[in-house]
């Protein structure tokens, strides 16, 4: 089984999904088939996927790997992660799972971690853990700075994180350091400042945790300016909104055009309004990203949806949801459903971090995804694989149609449902990486 995410195959020969497996048909949020080719062959060329279809009728080729039948995904693409970090938080965890809340408040613990760290120990980690994202079929991730939380340290972080992938993100606003507990507002005008002329060079996106409900993190207004200068300064942004409390994550996230808001945990109408409005509105929004957009890989009704000027994935904030964090915070999991049956593309990430879920895993989040929140395996796939090309406003990435990069994961298994079906098992069997086997 070969799934490509791509709308040309129209999704449902022999063996493939059809729109009854899709548990939100009509929605428009996957398509309706995601693309199956049963007894399917891929040709690669310059790392790039040069052909797909039934492996009948593929062209010659140098060389051939034979599969044995097994299924060929899009590589995962985690969207949202913070591996560049030091230090533990196992205790808090355990502490957590005899009744302690999350409020955050852990965020000092690795700060302190991180500060005190040497670059070769932050680096150390973060290159083991993403070699560990690999290793689950994920070759595409983001990573997040945020455990500095000083012009030197959030610099370092990003330096870092650079060499370990494209997609990286300043989250200087993660939490007001205890050093600037009584000037908040000095601690936004370094973050919109200094640190930000330091890190901006190292970072294609901005993020802030907009959240109200944590009193070390950021407000509204607060939240805004740290956006604004974000992307004046030419980067896409980012959010994490709505993981503890209904505040105003989501709505800011779609006010200043984010690519993705992150956690959507509590939601208002109002929130889920807005969020499939930014798909349907149109008109130019900011966006400062830094690459190039396309509709490649968009829900099957996206002509419905696409704005006049053609650039479907330039206009609307995905919504990204995290549930790794809902398992690990012992939380109720977002309503990903809702947001499904009222046209809001979701991707699904690890937000992989020693705090609020320290899984590195796609394939337990999918788990988690099919299980918890509902969604089909279809739809999980699509939200692993395209749904997070799309938070990351890639077309590169997430999809497997000729021209895409050649990022292909195998699982030792018939089908991507067997994700859900047997969670915990290790069914990554190679990962291939712009066209090279990397596992
Ligand atoms: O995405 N919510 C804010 N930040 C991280 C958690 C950070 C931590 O607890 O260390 C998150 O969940
Ligand atoms: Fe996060």
């Amino acid at each position: 089984e070969l799934v490509t995410n791509d709308p040309e195959h129209g999704g449902t020969g022999p063996g493939g999904i059809d729109s009854a497996g899709m548990s939100s048909a009509g929605s428009g949020i996957v398509p309706d088939g995601l693309g199956l080719v049963a007894d399917a062959a891929v040709v690669v060329e310059n790392g790039r996927i040069a052909w797909t279809g039934p492996a009948a009728s593929a062209p010659a080729a140098d060389e051939v790997a034979d599969l044995a039948g097994r299924c060929v995904l899009p590589g995962f693409v985690d969207s949202h992660s913070h591996t560049v970090f030091a230090g533990d938080r196992s205790a808090e965890f355990a502490a957590r799972m005899t009744g302690e809340p999350y409020t955050g408040g852990g965020i000092a613990t690795t700060v302190a971690a991180t500060r005190a760290a040497s670059e070769d120990a932050l680096r150390a980690r973060g290159t083991a853990l993403v070699r560990e994202m690999l290793a689950q079929g994920t070759p595409t991730v983001e990573i997040k700075s945020g455990y500095g939380q000083d012009v030197a340290t959030e610099a370092r972080t990003l330096r870092i994180a650079r060499e370990l992938t494209a997609e990286t993100t300043y989250l200087g606003a993660h939490t007001v350091p205890a050093e600037y507990a009584d000037d908040r507002a000095g601690y936004v005008d370094l973050v919109t400042g200094p640190m930000l002329a330091a890190c901006a060079p190292h970072a294609r996106w901005i993020d802030v945790f907009c959240e109200p409900a944590a009193p070390t993190a950021f407000d509204e207004d607060e939240a805004r300016a740290v956006l604004r200068a974000g992307l004046r300064a030419g980067l896409g942004a980012r959010v994490h909104g709505n993981q503890l409390s209904a505040g105003p994550g989501v709505r800011l996230a779609v006010e200043v055009g984010a690519a993705s808001v992150d956690h959507c945990t509590h939601l208002t109408d109002a929130d889920v309004d807005a969020l499939a409005g930014s798909w349907t509105s149109g008109g130019p929004r900011p966006d400062r990203g830094r690459s190039a957009h396309t509709d490649r890989g968009q829900p099957a009704d996206r002509e419905a949806r696409r704005p006049v000027d053609g650039a479907w994935a330039r206009s609307g904030t995905v919504a990204t949801l995290l549930p790794a964090v809902e398992f690990s915070t012992r939380s109720p999991y977002p309503d990903a459903r809702r947001l499904l049956a009222a046209g809001v593309p979701v991707a699904l990430a690890t937000d992989c971090n020693p705090g609020s879920g320290y899984s590195s895993s796609m394939p337990f989040v999918v788990a988690l995804a099919v299980r918890e929140m509902r969604m089909s395996p279809a739809q999980s796939l699509w939200s692993a694989t395209a749904g997070g090309a799309l938070a990351l406003r890639r077309d590169d990435v997430g999809h497997l149609a000729v021209g895409a990069r050649a990022d292909l994961t195998v699982l030792d298994a018939p089908g991507h449902t067997y994700l859900a079906y047997r969670p915990g098992v290790p069914l990554v069997h190679q990962v291939w990486r712009n066209g090279t086997r990397a596992v």
